[in-house]
């Protein structure tokens, strides 16, 4: 039976995000920016990385203190091979009731019905712009919006549940937000909004880059007119918004200007195994050291509830001009979004 676990601030553990890939085919300015992650940047060897029996085992202790919910993510989880294999086994384990997957949906063309049938049930795709020359800019490897745009059509037709996620950065793509909200406005698909965050500590991140909420949210209603929409479960992080008249929404992920740390309820895995208990965590507690070791379920299981029935993080909340610069942050392709 389950023993749900809560940290410090009574927050329970609810979800767990996954990575599954620290590579990536992208490049993108907020995350992988190239001159840092070039020719001979080191990724993680095979052989580091979790495998697919031992993600399923680690999941199956997670499930047992209260995880209902998954998200596989990378760096880009579609590189790794038959990720539709490891969604059948982890969709099937008793308590898990949403597997997602975060992409940046270039694969998704070859690869969404296979999803699809093994289980998955949402996609959220990345796409900055609808400009070719911002776009290509943004994700550093010159990939069309095109490109993502026929996986978002694929993700579809399979008749996954999308979403497209933008995060905004000012004097860069500011200028996409209308023409992306009309977009999927147009097509009743589901646009967040993020406000760019300082993960990681490579992405030249400062406060003046950031469009927080209420601008884009002013810039959103200038095309049609919205209203707020209830949380949907404790823990959601977008703050959401429905044209009014329609059911199409718009959604905002405020982690600068409004945080949400009081009611987050993450876990994070990153590829190579390491427990993250914050985005912006410093360091992780090393799974894949324990599982090889030969650790029984049991002890797995103790050593995550006693991991989250410590957990004080609450960075966003905690955020100065101080510690943007001073804190030892994991990269986000690492930790896995
Ligand atoms: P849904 O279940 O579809 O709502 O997924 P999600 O929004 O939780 O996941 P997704 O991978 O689409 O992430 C969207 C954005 O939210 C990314 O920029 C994440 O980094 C950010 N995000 C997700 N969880 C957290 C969190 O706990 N803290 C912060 N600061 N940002 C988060
Ligand atoms: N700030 C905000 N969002 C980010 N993402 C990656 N890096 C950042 C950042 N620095 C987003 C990606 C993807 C999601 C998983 O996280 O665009 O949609
Ligand atoms: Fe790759 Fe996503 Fe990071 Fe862009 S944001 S570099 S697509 S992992
Ligand atoms: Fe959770 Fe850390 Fe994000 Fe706050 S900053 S919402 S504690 S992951």
């Amino acid at each position: 039976e389950i023993r749900p676990v809560s940290d410090k601030f009574s927050r329970p553990l609810q979800d767990l995000r996954i990575s599954i890939m620290d590579k990536c085919n992208f490049r993108c300015s907020y995350c992988m920016p190239a001159e840092i992650f070039g020719e001979d940047y080191v990724f993680m060897r095979e052989e580091e990385l979790l495998s697919f029996d031992e993600i399923e085992r680690l999941v199956s202790q997670f499930t047992k203190l209260g995880v209902k919910k998954i998200r596989i993510t990378g760096g880009e989880p579609l590189l790794r091979k038959n990720v539709d294999l490891l969604v059948k086994r982890l969709s099937a384990l008793e308590g898990i009731e949403d597997v997602g997957l975060t992409t940046n949906g270039v694969y998704l063309v070859k690869q969404a019905e296979a999803l699809k049938r093994a289980g998955l049930m949402r996609v959220n795709i990345s796409l900055d712009a609808l400009d070719t020359d911002i776009f290509q800019e943004m994700n550093g490897r010159k990939v069309k919006p095109n490109v993502v745009l026929k996986g978002m059509e694929a993700a579809i037709s399979a008749g996954l549940l999308v979403k497209v996620n933008m995060v905004v950065k000012k004097g860069v793509n500011d200028e996409e937000v209308v023409k992306l909200a009309t977009y999927c406005k147009d097509r009743g698909i589901t646009l967040r909004f993020i406000e760019f965050m300082d993960v990681g500590q490579t992405n030249g991140w400062d406060f003046s880059q950031v469009v927080t909420k209420k601008e884009l949210l002013e810039k959103v209603s200038t095309i049609a007119p919205v209203e707020a929409v209830d949380k949907d479960y404790f823990g959601e992080v977008a703050s959401r918004y429905r044209y009014i008249g329609t059911t199409t929404e718009v959604g905002f992920i405020s982690s600068v200007s409004d945080t949400f740390c009081g009611s987050c309820t993450r876990a994070r895995i990153s590829a190579d195994g390491k427990l993250f208990t914050c985005l912006f965590a410093e360091e992780g507690y090393d799974f894949r050291q324990l599982i090889r070791s030969g650790a029984s379920d049991l002890e797995i299981e103790k050593k995550i509830e006693n991991i989250w029935s410590n957990r004080t993080d609450r960075y966003s909340e905690e955020r100065t001009e101080e510690t943007v610069k001073t804190r030892k942050k994991i990269e986000m392709s690492y930790i896995g979004g």
